[in-house]
């Protein structure tokens, strides 16, 4: 496994992997690994002839200072899991590699960037689609895997990968929980211990409007209203959003018919806001 510093590098080492005819599988992170980015790793290398993971905190996505500063980063201990999982490389770069002195052009999605995260986190996802095109450019991977945890990112995604033309296959990899049902995410390790515990009442209030959903319940504003009560049954919790939405177009949905919706939620306890979402196929 070797760890690369510089763009140039690692975009000749990608040009030598196309000409060889390798299957190159790319998972973007921004380190603080966990079990959630080592799912998407072992898929990655399942699917793929050379694995190449990168580790950025992406400042361009951050609309909070602080949150960027206190963003948990630790190069070390990210590598030596990564060589467990037989990683070739891992692309690691300072932000001035990324972003050098007179950056000014950003990628923008309209139309899936405002809602949701996006009105929460203005600018966020003009830094992630930013970055994404920068990365893909960068290493050109023929499959880039992601987690459904950030299903608008997903979509944000997906629309750039089409837009702009890359010939990059993306696959969605489910999310992984915590035992209690959390979803996994770096912002987990933030919370306070108490905190972690009671956070799992997002995922059983998700999974309450799922089971009304598999027994019949297609309107949008209950299936949001079965959430919303439940997570307001934890003091702790301060509710942000909660909205069903199709999962493509990321447009709200009274009555779910035959296209598959998600239920998004964000949640904070104390200043940590956390983030999940299900998946709901009509079709079932
Ligand atoms: O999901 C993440 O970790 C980040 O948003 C990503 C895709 C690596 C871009 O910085």
């Amino acid at each position: 496994m070797e760890i690369i510093n510089r763009r140039h590098r690692m975009a000749s080492i990608a040009r030598k992997l196309r000409r060889e005819n390798k299957t190159v599988g790319f998972v973007p992170t921004m380190g603080a690994l966990h079990e959630g980015h080592l799912t998407l790793v072992k898929e990655a290398r399942q699917m793929s002839d050379v694995v190449i993971v990168s580790i950025f905190v992406n400042p361009t996505q951050f609309n909070d200072k602080n949150d960027l500063e206190r963003y948990p980063r630790d190069l070390t201990s990210d590598a030596a899991m990564l060589r467990d999982f037989d990683v070739d490389y891992i692309f690691a770069p300072e932000a001035s590699e990324i972003y050098p002195d007179g950056f000014s052009t950003y990628v923008y999605v309209e139309g899936l960037s405002e809602s949701l995260e996006g009105a929460s986190r203005p600018g966020h996802f003009r830094g992630v689609a930013t970055i994404v095109t920068l990365l893909f450019n960068i290493v050109r991977p023929d499959l880039a895997f992601f987690g459904r945890k950030d299903a608008q990112q997903f979509a944000v995604i997906k629309r750039l990968t089409r837009d702009l033309g890359f010939e990059t296959e993306l696959i969605a990899v489910p999310t992984v929980r915590e035992a209690s049902g959390l979803a996994m995410s770096s912002r987990n390790e933030l919370l306070t211990p108490e905190d972690r515990e009671k956070a799992a009442v997002i995922y059983r209030a998700l999974q309450l409007a799922e089971s009304e959903f598999s027994k019949g319940e297609r309107n949008g504003a209950k299936l949001a209203q079965i959430v919303e009560n439940a997570i307001s049954e934890e003091p702790a919790a301060s509710l942000d959003y909660v909205a069903v939405v199709d999962a493509e177009s990321l447009e709200p949905i009274e009555k779910i018919r035959d296209m598959p919706a998600i239920i998004a939620v964000a949640v904070k306890f104390g200043s940590v806001r956390l983030i999940d979402n299900v998946l709901l196929h009509p079709g079932q």
